[in-house]
């Protein structure tokens, strides 16, 4: 049995401007998805997950995943998955099982262990899933873990590598998070509603062609960012803090809050040093940077929230057992 995990993330700063070639901000958080991978006996006509046979339409990332990785007419194997990080919540948990099968199966065909690869093997992979459109955000931040900064261009010391998918170019950089940084918390507020990431990044495009005049928000939001990674560099929590309220409200400019994130964001703030919804929004998770973690969970819960004090920047994907029989 061989056992991979990897981590969710969030994003601090810099989504949907994403979308539009600004830079953004997300670290890895510590809900993690563990994958099991066995070798089945010679006689198995099926690779299975969960007892069950695995098919495209079903778990397209695994599927995928084996026809790439494994080959398809390879030994079959066997798959169980647990999960600590929530579906369709703006939390990273597809590219979390992306980047953990990536990392099984690599580890299983006895190649290599080369993180970029990893990494870039699961960005194809969330991409092909979702009809090609994925920035490589979620796949870099579970693969690499701590703090990633996605930009179109190099940013001296802390660049990584370039990824290119479909015509498209990100330079991604990896950032040592400062001591005050990791000694606040992000407390995560899940509305409990599930957002579809395509919806609400086809829904920006249509008021932007609607109302040009939104592209000021993605600027916007793009100069924040900027000055989020310059507050993260030198350790200033307050700023990081202003600034994420500052985004939040761009993020509402250009449509892709809702009443219930809000709601949160709002609560959130009574104790938080800031708070903004993370991800695509419609619903999903807020976060909040705090110093009082437990009362900002609390305002959250009782503002009708599900709270998560996380730790972040965590370790990104790991072989946490490696008995393959
Ligand atoms: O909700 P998530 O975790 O899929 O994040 C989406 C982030 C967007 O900027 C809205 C889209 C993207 O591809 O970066």
């Amino acid at each position: 049995m061989l056992k991979v995990s990897a981590p969710g993330k969030c994003i601090l700063l810099g989504e949907h401007a994403v979308v539009y070639g600004h830079p953004a901000l997300a670290v890895s958080i510590d809900m993690r998805l563990e994958i099991n991978i066995k070798k089945l006996s010679s006689k198995s006509e099926y690779h299975m997950i969960e007892g069950k046979e695995i098919k495209r339409n079903h778990h397209p990332h695994i599927f995928d995943a084996i026809n790439e990785i494994w080959g398809a007419d390879s030994q079959k194997l066997a798959f169980e998955i647990s999960s600590e990080i929530p579906t369709s919540a703006g939390l990273g948990s597809s590219a979390a099982l992306s980047v953990a099968i990536s990392m099984g199966l690599v580890t299983l065909k006895n190649e290599k262990i080369d993180l970029e690869k990893i990494s870039s093997i699961a960005h194809k992979l969330e991409a092909d899933s979702q009809g090609g459109l994925a920035s490589p955000m979620d796949s870099s931040t579970s693969t690499h873990g701590g703090c990633i900064l996605l930009a179109n261009e190099k940013l001296g010391k802390n660049w990584l590598y370039s990824r290119t998918l479909n015509n498209k170019k990100w330079e991604i950089h990896s950032f040592e998070l400062h001591q005050n940084i990791k000694d606040v918390a992000i407390v995560i507020g899940n509305t409990g509603i599930h957002g579809s990431t395509g919806d609400l990044v086809k829904g920006v495009k249509k008021r932007l062609e609607e109302n040009p005049k939104l592209i000021q928000d993605i600027e916007a939001i793009n100069a924040l960012t900027a000055l989020g990674v310059n507050a993260i560099e030198q350790g200033d929590v307050e700023t990081l803090g202003a600034v994420m309220n500052l985004n939040h409200t761009h993020l509402q400019n250009i449509g892709v809050s809702c009443k219930e994130l809000d709601d949160l964001v709002s609560a959130a703030r009574e104790t938080a040093l800031g708070a903004k919804l993370t991800g695509a929004g419609g619903g999903g998770c807020m976060i909040a940077l705090s110093k009082n973690p437990k009362q900002t969970a609390r305002d959250i819960e009782l503002a009708g929230g599900r709270s998560y004090i996380c730790k972040f920047g965590v370790e990104g994907v790991k072989i946490e057992d490696s008995m393959i029989d």
